[in-house]
């Protein structure tokens, strides 16, 4: 056993992606003891109010990428879509990257994902690999389908359902699979966190609501609205996919309940997720606590939910671009159990994640109705009309 005995601060940890979720980490981790460096193109990005430095690159760029790990005693990611070969070149060199890059490189690509995943014996949407895009395959395969691009999807950007052949002529012509429609129930994700000794602990499972405009996840609802047969055997099928995949850290198991109560996995980020927000004040541990312990080689935190919670994600408004104006924020802070986090973000486009709030409510009902309201007053537009 190692001494329980560290020098101050704890450890330099290394983000590479200076978004909410970097944000939000480096916030923990500040709050922890640590030393925080990122590495992000933008100047003023959300996670560089609570970085100690910046380093400033993309996520395709090698030599930032070296540079940030060789400076860091353990470096981690808040986006998936990042140059793997030279991470994985970073830890064979010995640096220690969580969750390893070869986890990120399987997760990175959705098909070699599923087939990771369904070869391990976690119950997948019956998929394919589509060597060409041509109508053929579609009509081979049946329909209803989803066809995914494999590489760089992200906020449903890559997924186009095909309802017929018609709607195969207009197939994405991109690398990418096609899996069956689930006619799902409900869709759920569970945070399941592994630490360095292999330990893995759940948070709860959370109904994800989306918005029909944007096909964008928009509330969530913490505790899922779920049987808890079905709860436990999503854990179960969730904490499976994370010992399938190996890796250390958090990672955010998408989940379909289908119609006679099965559970599917849809897809894992390697990564804290947006629906596991709730967790702020929700839960005795928060998904970034967690994964900052984790890929720290602390022990996990207890994941108890403390009261039940509600989610809003806060989208920039349609029709606006620009510096933002904020509408409705003395009124929301009338509702009592609401919380609110703005991401610091420069500028609002339509759609964009720029901050959530979080509704705490003994009665879970009411946290929703709660949230119903914060999201008819409360509005981020931008300076520019569209
Ligand atoms: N096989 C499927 N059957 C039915 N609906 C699906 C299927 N796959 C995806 N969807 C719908 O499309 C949404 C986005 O798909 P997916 O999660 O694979 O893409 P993404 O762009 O990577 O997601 P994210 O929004 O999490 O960034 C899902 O949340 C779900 O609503
Ligand atoms: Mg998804």
């Amino acid at each position: 056993m190692t001494q329980d005995i560290y020098p101050f601060p704890l450890k330099r940890i290394g983000i590479i992606g200076g978004g909410q979720l970097g944000k939000m980490m480096a916030m923990e981790a500040k709050k922890m003891g640590f030393y925080i460096a990122i590495l992000d193109p933008t100047p003023g990005c959300p996670a560089s109010q609570f970085a100690d430095i910046q380093l400033m690159g993309g996520f395709y760029d090698k030599a930032q990428i070296r540079l940030l790990v060789e400076q860091s005693d353990v470096t981690t990611y808040d986006i998936e879509h990042i140059d793997t070969e030279i991470l994985l070149e970073l830890e064979a060199e010995g640096h220690s990257i969580h969750p390893s890059p070869k986890v990120l490189a399987t997760i990175q690509d959705k098909l070699i994902q599923k087939e990771v995943l369904s070869a391990g014996g976690v119950p997948v949407p019956r998929f394919k690999r589509l060597d060409s895009v041509n109508t053929k395959q579609f009509a081979d395969f049946g329909y209803p389908c989803v066809q995914k691009t494999r590489k760089g999807g992200y906020d449903g950007r890559g997924v186009y359902v095909v309802k017929n052949a018609e709607g195969a002529e207009k197939a994405m012509q991109a690398v990418s699979m096609i899996e069956e429609f689930v006619d799902f129930e409900m869709e759920i994700a569970v945070l399941a966190a592994r630490s360095t000794d292999g330990e893995i602990r759940c948070h709860p499972v959370v109904e994800m609501l989306f918005d029909a405009r944007a096909n964008i996840c928009d509330m969530v609802i913490a505790p899922a609205r779920i049987p808890a047969e079905v709860e436990e055997e999503a854990r179960r099928v969730a904490m499976k996919a994370i010992k399938v995949l190996g890796g250390v850290g958090i990672f955010g198991v998408e989940l379909f309940v289908t119609r006679d109560g099965k559970i599917l996995l849809n897809e894992i980020a390697p990564r804290p997720h947006n629906s596991g927000h709730f967790t702020i004040e929700a839960c005795e541990t928060s998904q970034f606590e967690q994964h900052i312990r984790a890929i720290t080689g602390l022990p996990l935190g207890s994941t108890r939910l403390l009261s039940p919670a509600v989610m809003l994600n806060l989208l920039g408004e349609p029709g606006f671009n620009g510096n933002q104006l904020i509408e409705g924020l003395e009124a929301i802070h009338r509702i009592d159990g609401l919380t609110l986090h703005l991401y610091g973000k420069l500028t609002t486009i339509p759609f964009r994640k720029m901050g959530h709030l979080t509704v705490l409510d003994a009665d879970a009902e009411k946290a929703l109705q709660k949230c119903y309201q914060a999201k008819e007053i409360f509005k981020i537009k931008g300076e520019e009309s569209l």
